[in-house]
């Protein structure tokens, strides 16, 4: 099984909305894929009609219930997901006193390549054990990136961080996200990609108010966009080149 973490220090860039679109479409192409909402907001959870039961997740990061008691089934074939509730919020505390440290999401994870062939984490944007553990766990971590400077130099800060405490760069997928090319400063940036994007997947996730409906319907986009939506075919070629990178 592989893994993927869709993570940024950032908030509101996208994470949940390639979470939810790259799950349903490894899915969709037959793969069995597991999402993992590890963000306590509940989001990507809430798009595939999740509900957790609270103590369970305490438990099974505590390590004394396994974590297949927290899978549901969602909506689609082929994908299913362990959802996040508000007892995420202490999943920090909890991971602190796990040992060996940033080794328990991996080790959780592990039973799991049996059922599935891809894992896909929806990350809280924080730098915190838990993302450590996802750090550790992860074999490609995508970071959405929004054309800005402010949302590249939290994609900087993430690959300093990698550096200083001893995770893989080469882990790290930056992509951009919500493009708009009626900005100058976007059109500028995607032109001209700086250099912290140079291991990025050439796909742009355009600013789209399809993407934006994904909450009204409580779904992914291929489940209600046209095919010719350009957001849904910026994810399925963002799913391709996720696919070959990863050998799948
Ligand atoms: N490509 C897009 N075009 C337009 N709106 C988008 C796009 N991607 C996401 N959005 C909207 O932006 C908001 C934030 O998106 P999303 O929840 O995917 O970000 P996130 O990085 O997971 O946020 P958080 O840090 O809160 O977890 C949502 O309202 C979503 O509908
Ligand atoms: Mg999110």
């Amino acid at each position: 099984m592989r893994s993927i973490a869709l993570y940024n220090l950032k908030g509101g860039v996208g994470k949940t909305a390639a979470s939810v679109n790259l799950a349903y479409l490894a899915a969709a192409h037959g793969i069995p894929t597991l999402l993992w909402d590890l963000d306590p907001q509940g989001a990507s959870s809430w798009y595939f009609h999740g509900e957790a039961e609270e103590l369970k997740a305490r438990k099974v990061f505590e390590g004394t219930s396994p974590a297949g008691r927290l899978v549901k089934p969602s909506p689609y074939k082929q994908l299913s997901l362990i959802p996040a509730d508000l007892s995420y919020r202490y999943l920090d505390i909890i991971l602190k006193k796990v040992e060996p440290p940033r080794e328990a999401l991996r080790r959780l994870l592990k039973p799991f390549s049996e059922q599935y062939a891809l894992a896909v984490l929806d990350c809280p944007p924080s730098l915190s054990h838990l993302a450590d553990n996802v750090f550790a766990a992860a074999d490609r971590v995508l970071v959405p990136a929004v054309p800005t400077w402010l949302s590249l130099r939290a994609l900087e800060q993430v690959q300093a961080y990698f550096r200083t405490e001893g995770f893989e760069p080469k882990k790290i997928r930056p992509f951009y996200s919500m493009a708009d090319r009626r900005r100058s400063l976007h059109r500028e940036l995607l032109e001209n990609p700086p250099a912290a994007m140079a291991r990025r997947y050439p796909a742009v996730i355009p600013y789209a108010s399809a993407v934006e409906r994904m909450g009204e319907h409580r779904a992914p986009l291929a489940a209600y966009a046209g095919s010719d939506e350009p957001a849904l075919l910026a994810y399925a070629e963002l799913w391709l080149e996720l696919k070959r990178d990863l050998g799948l």
